[in-house]
C-alpha cells in the first residue's frame, strides 16, 4: 500500500508510545484514513500486519466506529449534525432539502461521484443549529433554503470555500 513517507513517520513514532500493539489500531486507522481518504481492505490488512493482529481484529474496529469509512467519499463530503440541539432547529429538513438539491441519498455517494452526504453526531456549536460541515468547513444556522445555497454553491465550484452562516 502506497502511503505518505511523513505518514509511515507518524506510525513507526506512534506504535512504540502504546503498552501493547493493539492498543495503537485505532489511531493508525485515523492516520492510513487520513492519508487514503477510507479504509480499504488493503488498508486493513496492512494495519493489522503492521501491529502483528489478525484483519478481523482491525475489521471490528472500523466497523463499530462510524467515523472511520471503508469506502472513498465524493469531491463534496457534506456532514449534517443530527444530535439533539440541531434536529430540533431541523437538521432533517436541511438533510432532506440535501439530498433533493444533492441528487444523494444520506449515507451514500452520488453517482456521479461528486457528493457524500452523512449524519454526524454534535460538533459543539449546539446553538448554531443546524450545523452542516462541507470538508472540514463548519456552515452554522442552515435551514433548508441556506442548505439550498450552499448546494447551488458546491454544483457551481464556489465550493468548498471560506463563506459561513451566522
Ligand atoms: S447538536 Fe449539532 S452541534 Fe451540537
Amino acid at each position: 500500500m502506497n502511503l505518505k513517507p511523513e505518514t509511515i513517520a507518524k506510525i513507526d513514532q506512534l506504535v512504540p508510545r502504546y503498552p501493547t500493539q493493539r492498543s495503537a489500531a485505532l489511531p493508525l486507522c485515523h492516520l492510513v484514513q487520513e492519508d487514503q481518504g477510507y479504509l480499504s481492505n488493503e488498508a486493513i490488512e496492512w494495519i493489522a500486519a503492521r501491529l502483528e493482529l489478525e484483519p478481523i481484529n482491525i475489521q471490528e474496529i472500523v466497523t463499530f466506529y462510524p467515523m472511520l469509512r471503508t469506502e472513498p467519499v465524493g469531491k463534496h463530503h457534506v456532514r449534517v449534525c443530527r444530535t439533539l440541539p440541531c434536529a430540533l432547529a431541523g437538521a432533517y429538513q436541511t438533510c432532506r432539502r440535501l439530498e433533493q438539491e444533492l441528487s444523494c441519498k444520506v449515507g451514500h455517494t452520488s453517482e456521479d461521484g461528486e457528493f457524500t452526504l452523512e449524519y454526524v453526531e454534535c460538533h459543539a456549536d449546539c446553538g448554531h443549529g443546524p450545523v452542516v460541515m462541507i470538508g472540514e468547513e463548519q456552515y452554522n444556522d442552515i435551514d433548508p433554503d441556506k442548505a439550498s445555497e450552499l448546494a447551488a454553491k458546491m454544483k457551481s465550484g464556489e465550493l468548498p470555500g471560506g463563506i459561513t452562516y451566522s
